[in-house]
C-alpha cells in the first residue's frame, strides 16, 4: 500500500509518500519560521493561511520525487490532532477532499503517534514494548508501549513542555524563535561551572515533569547578573543541562519501574545532541538501548504521518465522510491495532 501523508499542525507544512514494499519514497516540508520569526512565536492565523498556500504545491512535489501517478495511491492520511484548530482543518480538509476525489479511504492520524513511531522508519526499528520519551513544544510524555494504539501515559508535564521551556528561555535571551536549536547552539559557549539550576520534580517519587520553574529561574538568574554574552550562554547552559538531566532521571526511573529496556525518544527536543548524549550514557548504564528518529523527522513532518496513516488505513481502519480536528486528544484513548 503507499500511503500519501499531510501534516500541517503547527507551523510546518510536510507532506510524504510511504510505501509499504518500497518504505519512504518522498518527504518534502515547507517551514513557516521565517514568517513567524518576527513575532517572536507562530501566530496561528498566519499558520493556517500559509499551510493553504503551501500544500498542493507540495503534494505535487512529492508525487513528483515519488514518481507516483495518483493511480498508485492507496490512502491519504492527514495530522487530525493536537495541534492549532484551523491549521489541522486545512490538512484535514485537503486530505478528505483529495481522498473523496479520488475515490481512496483517508485517515486522521494522532500527531504524537506519528512521533512516537518515527523512529520505525530507521534501520533497526526499536521492538515492542518500549517507554517512549516524548518531548515537544506541546507536550512532554513518558508513555509505555506495547503495541502500534497501546499507550500507557506513565508520566507528563503538569505545567509547560520542555519544548516550550526551551523557547520561552530562549525567548528571554533574546535569542529569537524557534528557541530550541539557538539555545542549543548558545549553550556551546557556557561555562559549566557558573550557573546550577534546579532538576524539577526529581526529589520526590513519580514520572511527572514541570518545566515551567526552571524558565523562572533563568529569568531571576539574568536579572541577577550582568546581562551579556557570556552570561547569556552560561545561562543557556545550565537552563539544558537540567532540563536534560531532568528527562534522564525520569526515563532512568520508568526503565527501573517498567523493566523495560528499549527506550524510545522522539519530537523536536529528541534532535538536541546533549540530550542525545545524556540518554546514550543512560542506555549503557541500564543495559538498555535507545533509539531516535533521524534529525530531519525529530521536527514535526509529513513521512512520520504517512507511516502512522499507512499502519492504521492496513489495518483496516477507515474514517466515516465527516471529518473532525481536535486541539485536545488524549493520547490513552486511541485504539489498539
Ligand atoms: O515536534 P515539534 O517540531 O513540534 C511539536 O509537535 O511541538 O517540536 C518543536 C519543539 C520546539 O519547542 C523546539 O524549540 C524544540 O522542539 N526543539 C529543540 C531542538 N530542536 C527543536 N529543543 C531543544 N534542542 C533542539 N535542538
Ligand atoms: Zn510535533
Amino acid at each position: 500500500m503507499r500511503v500519501l501523508g499531510i501534516e500541517t499542525s503547527c507551523d510546518e507544512s510536510g507532506v510524504a509518500i510511504y510505501d509499504t514494499k518500497l518504505g519512504l519514497m518522498s518527504d518534502v516540508l515547507y517551514s513557516q519560521v521565517a514568517m513567524h520569526a518576527e513575532y517572536g512565536g507562530v501566530v496561528p492565523e498566519l499558520a493556517s493561511r500559509d499551510h493553504v498556500r503551501r500544500l498542493l504545491p507540495l503534494i505535487r512535489e512529492s508525487m513528483q520525487q515519488a514518481a507516483t501517478a495518483r493511480e498508485q495511491i492507496g490512502g491519504i492520511a492527514y495530522t487530525a490532532g493536537p495541534g492549532l484548530v484551523g491549521a489541522l482543518l486545512v490538512g484535514a480538509a485537503v486530505g478528505r477532499s483529495l481522498a473523496w476525489g479520488w475515490g481512496l479511504p483517508s485517515i486522521g492520524v494522532h500527531h504524537l503517534e506519528g512521533h512516537l513511531l518515527a523512529p520505525m522508519l530507521e534501520d533497526n526499528p526499536p521492538p515492542f514494548p518500549f517507554i517512549a520519551l516524548l518531548v515537544s513544544g506541546g507536550h512532554t510524555l513518558l508513555i509505555s508501549v506495547t503495541g502500534v494504539g497501546q499507550y500507557n501515559v506513565i508520566g507528563e508535564s503538569l505545567d509547560d513542555a520542555v519544548g516550550e521551556a526551551f523557547d520561552k528561555t530562549a525567548k528571554l535571551l533574546g535569542l529569537g524563535y524557534p528557541g530550541g536549536p539557538v539555545l542549543e547552539q548558545t549553550a556551546k559557549r557556557g561555562d559549566p561551572s557558573r550557573f546550577k539550576f534546579p532538576r524539577p520534580m526529581t526529589d520526590r517519587p513519580g514520572l511527572d515533569f514541570s518545566f515551567s520553574g526552571l524558565k523562572t529561574f533563568a529569568m531571576n538568574t539574568l536579572h541577577a547578573n550582568e546581562m551579556n554574552e557570556q552570561t547569556k550562554a552560561d545561562i543557556a547552559l545550565a537552563f539544558q543541562t537540567a532540563a536534560v538531566e531532568t528527562l534522564a532521571i525520569k526515563c532512568q526511573r520508568a526503565i527501573r519501574e517498567t523493566g523495560i529496556k528499549q527506550l524510545v525518544v522522539a519530537g523536536g527536543v529528541s534532535a538536541n545532541n546533549a540530550l542525545r548524549v545524556r540518554l546514550n550514557a543512560l542506555a549503557v548504564k541500564e543495559r538498555a538501548r535507545v533509539a531516535y528518529p533521524r534529525l530531519k523527522f525529530c521536527t514535526d513532518n509529513g513521512a512520520m504521518i504517512a507511516y502512522a496513516g499507512c499502519l492504521r488505513l492496513l489495518a483496516g481502519e477507515r474514517e466515516p465522510p465527516r471529518f473532525e480536528a481536535r486541539a485536545r486528544w488524549p493520547i490513552d484513548t486511541l485504539t489498539a491495532l
